[in-house]
């Protein structure tokens, strides 16, 4: 696991946008478009915000956009993940951009199938995903892997049912998550220490640990966050 620690969200943003922009450059330069998957939530907003001041210098061409998971709703629903990095960023990028929305208005299942179909076809030329970036909740949860759901599968992206208090989704799965060339996991704020220092424990059982026990995992932290790592943290 690697560890960066900024000193806040703002910072945060501006330090992984300018990690993405030289990993952007550098699949130009090897004529490959990298291929990225977005996290939802609301974390990742500062850096959508970042990468849209720089959308007029970033090679687009040299960029393949996918989404870490999405909510079975509109794109133009104040709750859809692609929404999110819409407004701010892709809502930028020149024509022809290779941008792959989950199409959640399509129902959660029809949505699944037609993204796992997406990313077989992706993975039959090589890797299907370089950079899957993704933020996780109080519970542990990752994209929209929750605790208790099953993660042992063969599928790419799966539907997740909707709940009593959460509506139905699409997310990658733990075995495309753990494929991926590299996990960037992006957490602000102090509330995150506790469910990052849960999933850190030993034994651990979160979606986010399982991940962690599969495969390398960088954390991107503000500070506040960043107090996980510290043993005895004042409150
Ligand atoms: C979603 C996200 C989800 C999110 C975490 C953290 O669709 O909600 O995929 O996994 O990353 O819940 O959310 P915040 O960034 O809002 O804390």
């Amino acid at each position: 696991m690697i560890f960066t620690i900024a000193d806040d969200d703002r910072a945060l943003a501006r330090a992984l946008a300018d990690r993405l922009e030289v990993e952007i450059q550098a699949a130009w330069a090897h004529a490959r478009p990298l291929r990225m998957a977005l996290a939802g939530g609301s974390t990742p907003r500062g850096l959508y915000e970042e990468l849209g001041r720089r959308a007029d210098t970033l090679p687009w061409q040299a960029l393949e956009i996918f989404f870490s998971d999405e909510r079975a709703v509109d794109p133009k629903d104040p709750a859809s993940n692609y929404r999110l990095a819409h407004l701010p960023w892709l809502a930028k990028a020149p024509p022809g951009a290779l941008i792959h929305r989950i199409q959640g208005e399509l129902g959660a299942q029809a949505a699944a199938d037609a993204y796992d179909d997406l990313l077989r076809r992706a993975a039959a030329g090589g890797r299907a995903l370089d950079i899957v970036l993704l933020g996780f909740g109080p519970d542990g949860h990752i994209a929209s892997l929750f605790p208790g759901m099953p993660l042992v599968t063969t599928r790419i992206a799966e539907a997740v049912p909707a709940t009593a208090d959460r509506i139905a989704r699409v997310t990658l799965t733990l075995p495309a998550l753990a494929a991926a060339r590299r996990r960037i996991v992006l957490a602000c704020g102090s509330a995150k220490a506790d469910a990052l220092r849960a999933s850190l424990t030993p034994g651990a059982e979160t979606p986010l640990a399982r991940l962690i026990a599969q495969a390398p995992v960088e954390f991107w932290l503000d500070r506040a966050a960043g107090q996980a790592l510290c043993a005895n943290t004042t409150p």
